[in-house]
Formats: structure tokens, sequence, C-alpha cells
């Protein structure tokens, strides 16, 4: 029997918890799509869903590529594109790994000073709306090499269901709704017409484009000759060349895709292979994550205020670097591997301490001279990640640049053109569209590809593929794929957990760290600021929009796909 005084304990032991909640069981991990096979993760779930139609037919990874990128043109014409470029990562079953540019190029027409007026002042709407913003198109380019590289089954195949959704139609997302509504009035303004997407489609409405499903159809009877030489390279001149842009049929005619060498360093046991110049993405990540190495973040703990400080005052110093000393590989001499070695990291993090700021006023690119080598947010590019059965890994990020690009329809084709030629220092020293200040290295030049931010990134751990992973948002696009290769290796979290998990970003210039909102608690944010950080918890409502594949231990594939859009992953 118990004792009189024990009662009494614990009836007042109760008594005081009486308005305390229960102790907090440990909350269920948040898991992502499984599949034990393949999968395919991206914006839009038919892209996602004919990927994987793909897949199970027995096509590879870089088979379903062109199907996916084709399908976002059709379902996704925020990003989507054949208007536009990109970049794709990748790594073979038998662990060969590459990368291939697709980004677009400036008009042979295209000069130094073209968005300056008289006095020497940047014009910055003629970079970013209309004819002139727009650089030469990669992507048809890009899904044939890739496809003549490495695919196996043939194209008409491959763009079969991609025709029939363009031809059957898409239905509108809430999301998607909310965008054609904001942008009807602009597109009817740019273009002069109304066009299929000034109708004021609604969520649940069906989008059918025959003037696209006719030009993939071209594509599949003709192919890759079809967009840079015949009928749809004519259509395509002859529309820019109605609303005075400078792309002539010899621009199209001199395109081509490279295959590239991709950007490969280690992390604290992971083998991180990530995009090579013309994207800074490769480059400023293995820059941070070099810097960051040294630190024990996992001790620290998770967006806590000594994490967030260590990696933004890494992001500073690795954007420094990149205003500096990127650009076209092709145009500019990059002392790459410096830029990424292990000692230049412990060199630029010299100054660095955790009692205070480093200003970004006392913060320049680092000195590397040649022979030592021998923002507002933004959601408008989009990247999907494949792994097929085989063991194949790709990670793809594709861009119009701004929203719809230049916000040019070319009607009688069926898409949208890119405004990529903003992603040039336009004005060397004046910010982009992305707040990113360019330098030298990326001014414009007559055929020249303008420096991007694009990240898609493969991850192996042990010898083993491990991650794909990438995303849009502009200058967040690194900081983004940063944090959820970190929420993961760092932090344990499943790979929807990293990809939910809130956002900071940090590009050097202008010197603020941006917070999403209503996600990171008060305290950090006040210690933050009073260590010398200027917080920014309103501007950017969302930071990146991570599409991702993980492999767990035991062989199966999570999908992270991201809460902040329409993402899906679909597997089998
Ligand atoms: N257009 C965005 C980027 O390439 O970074």
């Amino acid at each position: 029997m118990k004792s009189l005084p024990y009662l009494l304990l614990l009836f007042l032991s109760l008594w005081a918890c009486k308005d305390k909640p229960a102790p907090a069981e440990p909350a269920a991990p948040v898991i992502g799509t499984l599949a034990e096979n393949a999968m395919v993760v991206s914006a839009r779930e038919e892209a996602s869903k004919i990927g994987v139609e793909i897949l199970k037919k027995g096509g590879n990874a870089f088979d379903a590529m062109v199907a996916t990128e084709m399908a976002l043109a059709v379902a996704y014409p925020y990003a989507g594109n054949l208007g536009g470029g990109g970049f794709m990562v990748y790594r073979t079953q038998y662990g060969e790994i590459g990368a291939l540019d697709y980004r677009e190029k400036a008009p042979l027409a295209a000069e130094r000073d073209m968005y300056l007026d008289s006095a020497g002042n940047y014009l910055s709407e003629k970079s970013k709306v209309g004819a002139l913003a727009v650089g030469v198109p990669g992507t048809v380019a890009g899904i044939f090499a890739v496809h003549q590289k490495l695919g196996t089954l043939p194209m008409e195949e491959l763009l079969r269901p991609v025709i029939a959704l363009a031809r059957n139609g898409y239905v509108v997302t809430e999301k998607q709704a909310g965008r054609f509504e904001q942008y009807a009035s602009v597109f009817e303004k740019v273009n002069e017409e109304a066009s299929l997407y000034t109708l004021g489609q609604k969520a649940g409405d069906t989008i059918k484009n025959e003037a696209l499903a006719a030009t993939l159809e071209r594509l599949a009877d003709k192919g890759r000759s079809e967009f840079y030489q015949g009928e749809t390279a004519e259509k395509l001149v002859a529309f820019l060349q109605s609303k005075n842009g400078i792309i002539t049929l010899e621009d199209l005619d001199a395109y081509e895709a490279q295959w590239r060498e991709p950007v490969q360093f280690t992390y604290k046991g992971l083998n991180i292979i990530s995009m090579s110049p013309p994207s800074s993405g490769g480059v400023c990540l293995a820059q941070i994550m070099k810097m960051v190495e040294p630190y024990d973040l996992s001790e620290y703990g998770h967006n806590s205020t000594k994490s967030i400080q260590l990696l933004a005052e890494a992001e500073r110093r690795a954007y420094a670097d990149r205003s500096y000393y990127l650009g076209d590989p092709d145009f500019v001499e990059i002392p790459l591997d410096t830029l990424i070695s292990e000692g230049y990291a412990v060199s630029r993090m010299e100054n660095f301490t955790f009692q205070a700021a480093t200003p970004s006023s006392e913060v320049t690119h680092g000195n590397i001279t040649m022979a030592e080598a021998a923002m507002a947010e933004s959601m408008e590019t989009t990247h999907y990640s494949i792994v097929d059965a085989f063991g194949n890994a790709i990670a793809v990020t594709t861009t119009l640049n701004g929203a719809y690009g230049s916000k040019l329809y070319a009607k009688e084709l069926g898409f949208f053109l890119n405004n990529e030629m903003d992603d040039f220092s336009a004005k060397p020293g004046t910010p982009n569209m992305f707040g990113l200040i360019g330098g030298e290295a990326n001014a414009i030049e007559p055929q020249k590809r303008m420096l991007s931010s694009m990240t898609p990134t493969l991850i192996e751990k042990e010898g083993a593929f491990w991650m794909s992973v990438g995303t849009p948002g502009g200058s967040t696009i690194i900081t983004s794929v940063l944090q959820t290769i970190l929420n993961v290796y760092e932090y344990d979290m499943s790979m929807q957990e990293a990809v939910n998990a809130p956002r900071f970003h940090h590009q050097w210039l202008p010197d603020i760290v941006m917070f999403e909102p209503d996600s990171f608690p008060q305290p950090t944010l006040d210690s933050l600021s009073q260590l010398g950080y200027t917080i920014d918890v309103n501007n950017a409502p969302v930071i990146g929009k991570v599409d991702a594949i993980l492999r767990l231990p035991d062989g199966t594939l999570e999908g992270g796909a991201d809460r902040r859009g329409d993402d899906t992953a679909v597997g089998y």
C-alpha cells in the first residue's frame, strides 16, 4: 500500500502539472514518396508521370530527361521551356560523371553596352522584357545532345506522350491560376495581342496548346535541325525580328550545347558533383562547403544562431568571388581549382569570428593571380531529379530566367522566349534582377554564355549514388541546395524534411540576410541582429523550391518534392 505522504506528493505534482503540456513525443519523421526502382521529382505531376512512364517502358534516366523537360514546357510554361536553356549533371550506373551546358548565348549582334543609353545609364527593362532580352535558346539542342549520347529509346517515342499532353491539355492548379492572373495583362502589353495565356484561365480549367503540339511533332519528325535551321527556326526568327529583336538564322545555326567537366569536391566524406561554369552554382557551392567543413555544424544545431552565422559568412565570401571571377569559361580564364581548394577556403575565413558579422564592405574577392591558378525572391527557373532502375542519376535545372522569360510568346510555335540576357552584367557593378553584382568576367560579348546560378547537383556516399538535388530561385539557388544537403547530412533529416525546412540566404551584396517569413524563432533573429546582421523577413516569401531524390541505406529512393509549389515525386 502507498503511504499518505507519497499520495500527497503525487497529488501535488499532478496539480502543479495540470496547465503544462504533456511531455512532447518526438515528432514522427516526415517521409517523402518512396520507390523501390526509379523516380522522377519535378515541378508538375504531369511531367513526373510522363518521365516515369518512359522509365517503366525500359527507357533510362536520359530518355526520361527528354520527356520530362518537354512535358514541363507544356504544363509549366512559367519556367519549363523550348525557348530557354539549362544544365544537366549526370552519373551513370557505371559511375561515369559528366555535365551538359545548354545555356543560352548572346546573339552575334549583341554588344557590351546594348542596355545602356548614350549617357551610360542602365536601361534595365531592355534586358528583362521583350525581344532584346532574349538569348539564343539552347534547350532543344540540349535534349537532342542528351538523346544522341546517352538515350536508348527513339525520340518519337519520348515525345509522343508530351505531344498528347499538349494536345489533350493539362489542368490549371490554384498556384498556376494565380500566376496567369498576375501576368495576363503583361503578356498582352508586351506581345500587343491576346494569346493562349491571356484568356484568364482559372484553377481546374484545361489548357490545350495545339501550336506547341505541332512544334513538338515537327521536332519528332525532323529532329534537332527543325529548331535551328528548319521551319521552326524561320518562324522564330521572323517573330523575334517583328518585335525588333536581333537574333538571326545565323545565330540559331551556330548554337551548340557543350559537354563540360562538372565541378567535383569532397565534404566530410561525401563526393559532390555539380555544375561548372558558365554556371557559378558548383563553384560557389564548393567554396561555401569547403569554408564550413572545418566546423561542427551538427553540434551547433539546425538553424541556430551559430550555424546561420557561419553559413552566411561563407556565403558572403563565395558570392564576392562569384562577382569577380566567374563568367563563360570559353571567354574568360577562371582560377577554378584554386577557388574550390581547401587552402583557399581557409584563407578566405581567416577574418571570420563568431563575435560579430564581417560587413560586406570589408569583403572583396580573394586575391588569386592567374599565374597561381595555372532580389527579390524568384522561382522562375525549374529543377527536376531522376533516378532510373539501372542506377543512372541526373539533376537538371532549366530556365527562361524571369517568370515566363521575356514575356514574349511565339503564338505560332506555342512557347515563351527567355530573358536570359539579364544574367549578363549589363553594366559591371550594377545589380541584375536578382540583385547580383556582375563583374567584367560576365560582360556581354557576342556568342558568350551569361553567368548562371543554377546548381544541379549529384552526391556520392561511399562510392555510390546518394542524392540528386537542385532548385529554382535565381541567386538563392546555391544557398538552397547547400542547406538541403546539410539538412540531411549534418542534421539527419529525411529528404522531405530537408526540403520542407525553412531557409535563409545571404549573397554578399546587398548586405542583408533574408529569411523565409514566420519560420525562424525571434530570439535567433534578435541574436543575429545583435551580432551586426541586417535581417530581412519580409521580402522572400519563399526561398528556393527544391526537388530531390535520396537513396536510403536499403536502396529505396525517397523523393523530396517542395511543398512551396505543385511539385510531385512519382516512382515505382
Ligand atoms: N536565370 C537564372 C540563373 O541562371 O541563375
